[in-house]
């Protein structure tokens, strides 16, 4: 292994977290400019609620903020530590270190876009569009016919966590429903749609152990034409695809 590398690797292991760039060039007289790819630049930043966080019906401002500002916030957070220490790893480096790693990163990865759907398809006023009622009668006889097993879905899973999805499958240009138990689970090629957030931060601190009038709230502020714009992209990009 370089020697600049070793001790890159070192000081990763010592301090638990080391910055691009900053540790290969200690002891230079003149170190070069650090560039650094995109894949360990560790610059990932939190995008802003799209809606005004005391707007909602039913779902409270400081729940919102504290879900956008730890929850997803820390996700974006995490994400750039391990680009960070994945800017260190080579060949040399202990596969299940590297493995650990790029499991974390895609954990954080989908742990933050999911959040950015979930956050993008609430601050609606929870009517569908004719559009998706008709998408969603094609796939599911109706669309409350959909709901109702949506919901049932998200009541399955609200004693642990997880995410509740309607998603485009790319692959079978199809609408269908998932659930992920964490955030490195969800289906392969599928677009998603529409997203609940079932993790108890996204819900306890208004609802206590009631999840079911969480859901209740979620439906009432969905954004169902942001939904819409999701699925007229899915079906370009499974024509695309094909
Ligand atoms: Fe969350």
């Amino acid at each position: 292994m370089d020697p600049s590398r070793r001790t890159a690797l070192l000081a990763i292991t010592t301090t638990g977290l080391a910055v691009p760039g900053t540790v290969l060039a200690q002891g230079s007289k003149n170190p070069p400019a650090p560039i650094v790819p995109a894949a360990f630049a560790g610059k990932h930043l939190p995008k802003p609620l799209p809606f005004k966080p005391g707007s909602l019906k039913g779902l409270s401002e400081q729940l919102l903020v504290s879900h956008h500002d730890n929850n997803y916030a820390g996700a974006i957070k995490n994400l750039n530590r391990v680009e960070a220490e994945l800017s260190h790893c080579d060949k040399d480096t202990p596969p299940f270190v590297v493995a650990g790693l790029e499991q974390s990163a895609l954990g954080y990865r989908n742990s933050a876009t999911m959040h950015e759907l979930y956050f993008g398809n609430l601050g609606g006023d929870g009517k569908r569009t004719a559009k998706i009622d008709k998408a969603l009668a094609e796939a599911y006889e109706g669309a409350s016919r959909w709901e109702e097993l949506f919901r049932v879905t998200a009541m399955g899973i609200a004693g642990g966590s997880g995410w509740v999805v309607l998603a485009f499958d790319l692959r079978r240009e199809v609408l269908r429903s998932y659930w992920s138990g964490g955030h490195p689970m969800h289906q392969a090629l599928a677009a998603p749609i529409l997203v609940l957030d079932m993790y108890e931060h996204a819900f306890a601190l208004d609802f206590g152990a009631a999840a079911a009038k969480y859901v209740d709230a979620f439906f009432a502020n969905v954004r169902w034409d942001e939904a819409e714009k999701r699925l007229e992209a899915a079906k370009k990009a499974a024509m695309a695809l094909r």
